[in-house]
């Protein structure tokens, strides 16, 4: 049974009024955004890492530039997230260190290798092509820094899908090892993309109450379904094929059906033993570590500043 405040906080989130961080709320609804706010942050950061591997590989200098604007772009949204998360109470020194002992979960799809060029391309098409309809609902959620933060993500974003989505044309338009390096690249990311959306309906734990709450805006599947779809177009359109022999086009549906990802993969990533985890906490312990004196005088030169001030 809701109680009085509950009751009202409900249905200002049914008639699509924005929470904003004095508002009351319940201790569960602060506690879930904390949770996949800071999550979210979480991914941007390690996300930038298996692109950087490129950085000082890509194959022109206009190909660096661009890749090095979105690893740039992905840091921001990372301290986008931590503040939208900080507008909760949640402490960014926490959430660092709950992302740095392995204690917080970040994004399934980051812990996979980045082997060739071609991953790049892909990561940007598929990879960002996922977040993009993942991070689209989430503008109209109904907690407002949340949502706002959203907006200028996902125009970022769109950048990134497209010159991912470049990248794979230019490949699948070229020698036969370009074309062969393209396809290994969806063969390796097509089934991590997949399960970015995160479980089965059914195995969600948090959708129905962060439905309820207007956290998550349409279900794990459904967005699933959505990528599925426009990717399986997209891949058609490269002359790639997709790794999944049950991906078919169903008239009645309306949609594609496509195969069962394996989600022992899945939940053994999601567990710390993916093949990249223990790599990505490595560089960012010891990203944390090394960036420990510009902190030190990041504070210091506050302090100074604040004591000239008051002086
Ligand atoms: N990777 C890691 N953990 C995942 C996951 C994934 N792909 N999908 C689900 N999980 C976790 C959930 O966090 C939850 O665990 P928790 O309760 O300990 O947090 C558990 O698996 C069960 O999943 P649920 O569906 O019940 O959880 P949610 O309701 O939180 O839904 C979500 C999962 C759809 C990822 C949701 O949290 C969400 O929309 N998050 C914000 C967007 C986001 O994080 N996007 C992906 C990374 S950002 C990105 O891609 C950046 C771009 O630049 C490339």
């Amino acid at each position: 049974e809701l109680s009085a405040d509950e009751r009202t906080f409900q249905d200002r989130v049914d008639q699509d009024i924005r929470i904003e961080p004095k508002d009351w709320m319940p201790e569960g609804y602060r506690k879930t955004l904390i949770r996949q706010i800071s999550q979210h942050a979480h991914s941007e950061i390690i996300g930038q890492l298996p692109e950087g591997n490129w950085i000082t590989r890509a194959p022109s200098l206009r190909r660096k530039l661009i890749l090095l604007a979105k690893v740039q772009d992905e840091a921001g949204h990372g301290l986008y997230l931590y503040s939208a998360a900080e507008t909760l109470g949640a402490s960014r020194e926490d959430m660092i260190a709950d992302l740095l002992s392995g204690k917080a979960k970040y994004s399934s799809i980051f812990n996979y290798p980045t082997l060739t060029w071609a991953d790049i391309g892909a990561i940007g098409w598929l990879v960002d092509g996922a977040a993009i309809i993942n991070q689209v609902p989430i503008c109209r959620c109904s907690y407002g820094p949340y949502a706002r933060a959203m907006v200028r993500v996902c125009k970022e974003e769109s950048f990134h899908q497209r010159q991912g989505f470049d990248i794979m044309m230019v490949l699948s338009r070229g020698t036969e090892a370009q074309k062969a390096m393209a396809q290994d690249a969806l063969n390796r990311w097509w089934w991590p993309s997949v399960m970015m959306h995160g479980p089965r309906d059914e195995e969600s734990v948090n959708s129905a109450q962060s439905m309820q709450w207007r956290i998550k805006l349409f279900s794990n599947d459904e967005l699933r379904q959505k990528f599925i779809d426009e990717a399986a177009e997209q891949a058609g359109y490269l002359s790639l094929e997709i790794p999944d022999p049950d991906l078919k086009w169903n008239p009645d549906r309306g949609h594609y059906d496509y195969g069962e990802p394996d989600w022992d993969e899945f939940w053994t990533v999601l567990k710390g033993n993916g093949p990249c985890n223990r790599e990505r906490l490595e560089a960012r312990r010891s990203a944390h570590n090394g960036g420990e004196w510009v902190r030190d005088a990041a504070v210091a030169y506050a302090e100074k500043r604040q004591a000239r001030q008051a002086s």
